[in-house]
């Protein structure tokens, strides 16, 4: 299946996401925030995170698409599917699966912010090392990891891919 190296395993990310959703549940007690999920990538970790939540929660998704090629991003944003629900004084917290230069979510926080949520805070699985662009405080972050091309939960080459239950680095023929 062309997967070189597993770089966290599937019960790496489950103890993550609970200490990720208790943090959470402790954070906003008392409180029903929105996660907003971003498409498709975000589909496994809104699942799983939402479960570590006891909290009211809703949930809600947008999806993105951006310009340019592939596999970089060029912070140019398309918007294909918006939200459903007003988010205007709600807590909000945007979800990711992974920060590579950090320019989606740069584009989505002004996007968000300009419909006046209560507070908007932003959960990602992975971080890439060294490679964000834009300067991101990312309150619920799962796992750094080195700045190559990863498959899994959720993360796509080519489409496929997204359902391994791991974060994998492809090996490099699979580049190619
Ligand atoms: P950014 O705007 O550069 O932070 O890119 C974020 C988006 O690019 C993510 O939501 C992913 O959809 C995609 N992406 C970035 N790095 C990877 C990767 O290593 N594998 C698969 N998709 C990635
Ligand atoms: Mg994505």
């Amino acid at each position: 299946m062309n997967i070189a190296k597993i770089l966290v395993t599937a019960e790496e990310i489950d103890a993550r996401l609970v200490e990720m959703g208790a943090q959470i549940t402790a954070d906003y007690a008392g409180e029903s925030p929105i996660l907003v999920g971003v498409l498709k990538g975000a589909f496994m970790v809104m699942a799983d995170l939402a479960r570590n939540i006891d909290l009211p929660v809703e949930m809600d998704f947008m999806a993105v698409s951006s310009y340019g090629d592939s596999t970089k991003s060029s912070g140019v944003v398309r918007i294909l599917k918006d939200l459903d629900s007003e988010i205007e004084d709600r807590h909000v917290i945007l979800v990711e699966d992974i920060i590579d230069s950090g320019l989606t979510l740069d584009y989505l926080i002004d996007n968000l912010t300009v419909r006046r949520p209560a507070s908007l805070e932003l959960a990602a699985v992975l971080m890439k090392e060294g490679l964000q662009q834009v300067p991101l405080e990312v309150k619920y972050a799962g796992f750094s990891i080195p700045p190559d091309f990863v498959v899994g939960y959720g993360l796509d080459h080519f489409g496929r891919l997204r359902n391994l239950p791991y974060v994998a680095v492809l090996d490099e023929h699979a580049l190619s």
